[in-house]
Formats: C-alpha cells, sequence, structure tokens
C-alpha cells in the first residue's frame, strides 16, 4: 500500500487509487496544501495528484525523492511542474490529455460567438438596466459563420474547435511550427494572423510560447478580428492586448486564462468588446471527473510498476 497526496478534494474519479488499497492523504476540509505543506507532506508520499494551481517545483520533487514516484497533475498542461527536476529525481510527470478536448472546444467556441457579438455587453447593460429598448444600431457584432478562423497550435482542442467551425461555414486555417500535412496548414504565424478573422489559441505555455501574441502580433491582425485564448495566460502579452482593444487595433477578444491567475491584468477588465471568464475551459462535472479518474489511473499505473498511459516525461 502506497501513500497518495492529493492536493484538493475531487469530484470524484479516484477509485483507481483506492482500490488498489493506497491510503490518500488529503486535507479535511478544501482548502488548497500551500506549497509549503506540499514540501513539508512529499517526503512521506510515494506519489502526488496534484492540480494546475499547484506550484511542483524543485523544493517539491527534491523534497519528495527518493520515495515520490510519480506526480500526476489533473489537466493536460503542466507548465506548473518542473520537468527537469522531475527527471533528475526519476519522478515521473502525468497528465490527463484526451478526456477534456471537447469541452474545452465548446467554451473556446462559446468565447468566440460571445466576444464576437458583444453578448456580455448587450447582456450586462440590460441585467444593470441600461437597455433603452431594440435599435437598430445597438451591440453590433461581427458575423462568426463564413469568417475565417485561425487556429494557433492544431492538436486535438484545436482540432476540436475546428470541426466546430465546420459546423459556421467557416474556413479554417491552422500554424504549427511542424507541418501537419492537413488542409489549411499556414507556416508562418505572421501571415495566419493576417489573413485569420477570429484567432484561437491552443499551444501549451513554454519558453518559445511565452508572450507568442505580443504588441507586434496584435497589430498585424485585422481590425475587425476576435482573439481568443483558453491555453494559458502567458501566451498572450495582457497589456499589448489591453492596448489594441483601447485602440481599436482589434475588435473583441474573449479569454478563459491570465497571466497571473486569479489576479486579471486591470486594463483588461476595463478594456472594449472584451469577454473573460474565470479558467472554465473543462470545467464540466463529466469532463473534471473523468480528469481526475485519469490522473488516479496514472498514478496507481505507476505505483503498480506499470507505464502510466499518459507520461509527460520518465514513464
Ligand atoms: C488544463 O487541463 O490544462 C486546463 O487548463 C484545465 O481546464
Amino acid at each position: 500500500m502506497a501513500r497518495v497526496l492529493v492536493t484538493r478534494r475531487l469530484p470524484g474519479g479516484l477509485d483507481p487509487l483506492v482500490e488498489a488499497g493506497h491510503e490518500l492523504v488529503q486535507a479535511d476540509d478544501d482548502q488548497a496544501f500551500t506549497h509549503d505543506a506540499i514540501v513539508e507532506r512529499a517526503a512521506d508520499v510515494d506519489a502526488i495528484v496534484c492540480l494546475l494551481t499547484d506550484r511542483i517545483d524543485d523544493a517539491v520533487l527534491a523534497a519528495g525523492a527518493p520515495r515520490l514516484k510519480v506526480v500526476a497533475t489533473v489537466a493536460v498542461g503542466y507548465d506548473n511542474i518542473d520537468l527537469a527536476a522531475a527527471a533528475a529525481h526519476g519522478i515521473i510527470v502525468c497528465n490527463t490529455p484526451g478526456v477534456l478536448d471537447d469541452t474545452t472546444a465548446d467554451l473556446a467556441f462559446l468565447l468566440i460567438l460571445a466576444a464576437a457579438r458583444r453578448a456580455w455587453e448587450a447582456e450586462s447593460d440590460l441585467r444593470a438596466g441600461k437597455w433603452p429598448g431594440w435599435d437598430i444600431d445597438q451591440y453590433l457584432g461581427r458575423d462568426v459563420h463564413g469568417a475565417v478562423l485561425g487556429g494557433v497550435g492544431f492538436g486535438r482542442i484545436g482540432q476540436a474547435v475546428a470541426r466546430r467551425a465546420a459546423g459556421f461555414g467557416m474556413e479554417v486555417l491552422h500554424h504549427t511550427t511542424r507541418d501537419t500535412g492537413m488542409p489549411g496548414w499556414q507556416p508562418d504565424l505572421d501571415r495566419l494572423l493576417t489573413e485569420s478573422d477570429i484567432v484561437t489559441l491552443h499551444v501549451p505555455l513554454t519558453a518559445a510560447t511565452h508572450h507568442l501574441v505580443d504588441a507586434r502580433r496584435l497589430r498585424l491582425m485585422k481590425r475587425d478580428a476576435v482573439l481568443v485564448n483558453t491555453s494559458r495566460g502567458p501566451v498572450v502579452d495582457e497589456e499589448a492586448l489591453a492596448i489594441a482593444l483601447e485602440e481599436g487595433a482589434i475588435f473583441a477578444a474573449g479569454l478563459d486564462v491570465y497571466e497571473r491567475e486569479p489576479e486579471v491584468h486591470p486594463r483588461l477588465l476595463a478594456a472594449p468588446r472584451t469577454v473573460l471568464f474565470p479558467h472554465i475551459g473543462s470545467a464540466s462535472l463529466a469532463t473534471r471527473t473523468r480528469m481526475a479518474r485519469v490522473a488516479a489511473e496514472n498514478a496507481a499505473a505507476v505505483l503498480a510498476g506499470e507505464r502510466p498511459k499518459n507520461p509527460v516525461t520518465g514513464g
């Protein structure tokens, strides 16, 4: 029997660990373990099931080694985990790809529609009693149907957004550094930005994608373009985006992720035609439960001496 630190209460999904007879170490309430508390407990556990909000850095991994065998994050993104340190300590890191693609793509499409059609601005005016009644030139947005969608990154989630776009009669372009061999591939990101009406971001956060969409690239976009980000906040320079929106360099933005969550740049909060969601891309009960289960299965596999299904490194 192994000891598994689970850093937060999860919406179910831990059965693979419970059924294998492992002991779960969890907080009594739903308070997140602080970084210090995770470091403190890491030495006495064989596995950690964590969330994207937990910083799993060298302090945690060094404290956990040599007993700690696996860190299984309940997320597809793993930029919160120091992979080099994990490899150096022989600790396997796993994530949860595949099970959240459609839920996240649904949310990306919601942001596309909401930002393009100024839905939240219109709704909040109505709720605030600021709607004087129908008029011909109120809340004029831009059409989504028939527009050119530019996907930056074209993995499972990007492709799931593209499938939805097909139903809206959109032309879909995509940019990746390696040729996907699929129709619409555009090797030049700058060109994709100049040609797209709606740009949707689906890249992992790495040194290469930090501020991939910066002030210069925002100025390449069409003045009536919409930018949607459901990937990771630091992929976009938030201050530059706020300025682009204020100056009308692009039409609208829909964001689910931020550079310093849970903080949101004050200029973005005040920027026009901006829809801001609190990182809810994968937030359906079914999907979050599936993600927890996949993380538990990955941890259980490593604890059983088997190869986990979703190793990011070390598997
Ligand atoms: C992930 O899994 O990385 C997502 O950001 C969670 O919604």
